[in-house]
């Protein structure tokens, strides 16, 4: 497969970015892109928040915004694929261009805004996979009008409960205006309060297994709030939190081609900024509180050192545009060469280790700046 990708990534890289995505979902669909020899290896195995991974690595949200393909992603070798964001309506997103490329920096910037088919359309896509194996995150969002977003990610919670193995509640878009004001005081409280009783309430109806509530937060928060919104869903009781969305700082790419364009950034640039602030909610949640660690991990390497900065697990997004389909195997076969070397018995077993080393570090230049 990676010789199919080598010809076709300069086609893709003179395309349009999305236009580029919907070939590879359409290459995806039509399972042109499958791995072979994908590493089943019971030291990559997590238990985490009442499910079980095969291995520690997910695709991150954003990239099947509308369930299309979550079955031939999961066969690329993720251990787990989070698709969405999805919100109650239908939503066009921003004007285009919205996604822009740099890769120099190994980086992206999107302005998406939202853009998807909405909730009946998701999951009428995913009742019909609903006996499948295989573990499937539902993302979930407000949308852009309304007048209640706390009852959209209500909304969301009903719609989605029995459908996916596992639930995000995404607060950190930057491309949603005032979105990102979820994460704070009050209003964050007021939110995991009916958020986390929707999920009770619908539980209980279908005399099911509460599905996992994650919460998705910003790279960009001050230990202050880092804080506080350790405190607010420890309170609530939220099961796990994924760190992080995409970041409003430039800092390792400015000057570059589209560093000025509005949006989020993501890859390579916000790796170092994205982990330490894994490590801090790490240390202010203690050992037990599930953590998925995402930005800018590529390889191996990052998806360990995200690990030993405090996650269980970990997502990309951006790698997959630079590296292609056949990175999720890659990425595998180097975690399985690393215990090998090192003897740990399971991945888990490194977690934690850079922890304190990371905080005991000066915070990454530009950390902060360009709050929202
Ligand atoms: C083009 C694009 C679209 C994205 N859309 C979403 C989204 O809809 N919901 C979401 O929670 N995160 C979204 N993300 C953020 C990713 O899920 C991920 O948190 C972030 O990009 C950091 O990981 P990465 O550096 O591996 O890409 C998007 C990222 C990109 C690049």
């Amino acid at each position: 497969m990676s010789r199919l990708y080598s010809f076709a990534r300069p086609v893709l890289f003179k395309l349009d970015p999305e236009r580029a995505h919907a070939l590879s979902l359409e290459a995806l669909k039509r399972g042109v892109l499958r791995s072979r020899n994908i590493p089943l290896d019971a030291r990559l195995r997590v238990d985490v928040a009442g499910l079980s991974f095969a291995n520690p690595l997910g695709l991150a949200a954003g990239y099947d915004k509308n369930a299309e393909v979550p079955d031939a992603a999961l066969r690329l070798g993720f251990g787990f694929v989070e698709v969405g964001t999805v919100t109650p309506l239908p939503q066009e997103g921003n004007p285009r261009p919205r996604i822009f490329r740099m890769p120099e920096s190994f980086a992206v910037i999107n302005r998406l805004g939202f853009n998807n088919e909405g909730h009946a359309e998701v999951a009428e896509r995913l009742e019909k996979r609903a006996r499948k194996a295989g573990i499937v995150g539902v993302n979930i969002g407000a949308n852009k009008d309304s007048a209640d977003r706390i009852g959209d990610y209500v909304t969301g919670i009903h719609r989605f409960e029995a459908l996916a193995s596992y639930l995000t509640v995404n607060i950190s878009s930057p491309n949603t205006p005032g979105l990102r004001d979820l994460q704070k005081g009050s209003d964050l409280d007021r939110l995991l309060e009916h958020v986390m009783a929707a999920r009770d309430g619908a539980a209980a109806l279908t005399a099911m297994k509460p599905k996992p509530v994650f919460v998705k937060v910003a790279p960009d928060l001050s230990m202050e709030e880092i804080e506080a919104i350790a405190q607010a869903v420890l309170k609530r009781r939220v099961d796990g939190l994924i760190v992080s969305n995409t970041s409003l700082s430039r800092h390792g790419v400015e000057g570059r081609r589209f560093s000025d364009e509005a949006g989020g950034l993501s890859g390579r640039p916000i790796f170092t900024r994205s982990s330490y602030v894994l490590a801090a909610f790490r240390r202010a949640l203690g050992p037990a509180f599930p953590i998925v660690g995402a930005g800018g991990v590529e390889s191996a390497r990052t998806a360990i050192a995200k690990i030993e900065a405090g996650a269980d697990l970990v997502q990309f997004y951006t790698a997959l545009v630079y590296g292609g389909p056949a990175l999720p195997v890659r990425i595998l076969d180097g975690m399985i060469r690393f215990l090998d070397k090192t003897g740990a018995d399971t991945i888990g077993q490194v977690r934690d280790r850079k922890v304190e080393e990371i905080l005991a570090r000066e915070p990454p230049i530009g950390w902060e700046a360009r709050r929202a």
